[in-house]
């Protein structure tokens, strides 16, 4: 199952990449309480994250999307494997950075 959705990941990269140029899944909105998140695939591909470091142990596609709360991203989850202060600004501040 896994290895399947990676692969229609790459089939989407291939198809819709050529066509418009997008990165991946190009920009994703996530609706939360708090306001909307657009996630960026052209600035974390562009930073020289694989496909794999996310697709599909993190994150599948916003259809399959499972909501987590900040409180399971400070544990770890979702945004919050990278976004820990140490790879990335944490989810604990700067709030502003992810909600619009
Ligand atoms: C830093 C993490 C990360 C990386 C790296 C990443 N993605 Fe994604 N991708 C996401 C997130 C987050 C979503 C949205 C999933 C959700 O809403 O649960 C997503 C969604 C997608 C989707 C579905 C888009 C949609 O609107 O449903 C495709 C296709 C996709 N990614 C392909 C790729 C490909 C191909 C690469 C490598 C070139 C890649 N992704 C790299 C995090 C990433
Ligand atoms: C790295 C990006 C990021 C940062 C930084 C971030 N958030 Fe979030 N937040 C998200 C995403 C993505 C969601 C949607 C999660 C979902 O629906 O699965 C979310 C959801 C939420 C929610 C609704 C879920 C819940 O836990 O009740 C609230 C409230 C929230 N964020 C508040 C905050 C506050 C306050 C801060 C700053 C201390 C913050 N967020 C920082 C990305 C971020
Ligand atoms: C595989 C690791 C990884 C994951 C997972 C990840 N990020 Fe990031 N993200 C990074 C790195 C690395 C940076 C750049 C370093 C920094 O700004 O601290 C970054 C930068 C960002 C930025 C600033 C640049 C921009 O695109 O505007 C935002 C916003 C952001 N991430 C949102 C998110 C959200 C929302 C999620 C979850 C849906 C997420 N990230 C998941 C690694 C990750």
């Amino acid at each position: 199952m896994k290895l399947i959705v990676a692969e229609m990941a790459c089939l989407y990269l291939l198809v819709v990449g050529v066509a418009f140029a997008t990165v991946g899944g190009g920009d994703v909105a996530i609706k939360s309480k708090k306001g909307e998140v657009v996630f960026s695939h052209d600035n974390h591909v562009g930073m020289g994250l694989e496909c794999t470091k996310c697709h599909d142990g993190l994150f599948t596609t916003s259809a399959q999307h499972k909501k987590v709360t900040m409180k399971q991203m400070q544990q770890g989850k979702s945004c919050g494997a990278c976004h820990n202060g140490k790879t990335a600004f944490s989810v604990k501040g700067d709030c502003k950075n992810c909600h619009k």
